[in-house]
């Protein structure tokens, strides 16, 4: 697996999705070159891509496709630092560079589906630990709920996060006010 590289990642992505009818498959095909791309060259990844913020994690564009069907991001996680609960309205594969990061799931089960954005009734679910070199990934509709953080008091968390479009956002849960409101995603340009 040494020497695969950005370029062929992407182009083995492209691959994939376009072959892809659903989700699934699009996780499917892209899970493996992530893999691969984590235990290969991550030469690519520049001191810009590391950019860290003391006041949350940083999202720090890699590549963004220019027709909406792919987005790759390093996220960096500082010390405690994580997310709130959320979920992302398309599929997603996850892979980490470095550190240890947690994911706490939850489970909706008020029954209205996707579509309803109060009245929310969320479960919590297991917790996962991903160190580096670990991929994971989700699938919309129903959608995947959770928190990822970084549960460490000492070390960064440094993932890769592969999106099915250019990740205009994705829905925040407030699960003692059974809602969840929809937010754009901010990042640093690649
Ligand atoms: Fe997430």
């Amino acid at each position: 697996m040494t020497g695969y590289t950005l370029r062929e990642f992407i182009d083995e992505c492209r691959r994939g999705i376009a072959e892809s009818e659903n989700p699934a498959q699009c996780v499917r095909k892209t899970v493996p070159p992530m893999f691969k791309l984590l235990n290969g060259d991550i030469g690519f990844l520049e001191p810009k891509h590391f950019r860290s913020d003391p006041g949350h994690y940083a999202r720090n564009a890699i590549f963004i496709d220019e027709n909406d069907t792919m987005s790759l991001f390093a996220l960096v996680w500082l010390p405690g630092q994580g997310t709130p609960i959320h979920d992302h309205g398309t599929w997603g594969v996850v892979g980490i560079v470095e550190g240890v990061m947690s994911e706490s799931n939850f489970i909706r089960v008020d029954g209205q589906g996707n579509a309803a954005n109060s009245g929310i009734e969320l479960v919590e679910g297991g917790d996962i630990l991903l160190a580096s070199g670990s991929v994971t990934s989700f699938v919309p509709n129903p959608d995947h709920i959770h928190i990822a953080r970084n549960p460490d008091d000492s070390q960064r968390v440094v993932s890769l996060h592969l999106y099915g479009h250019a990740m205009a956002g994705f829905n925040i849960y407030d699960k003692e006010a059974r809602t969840r409101q929809w937010f754009e995603t901010e990042y640093n340009e690649s």
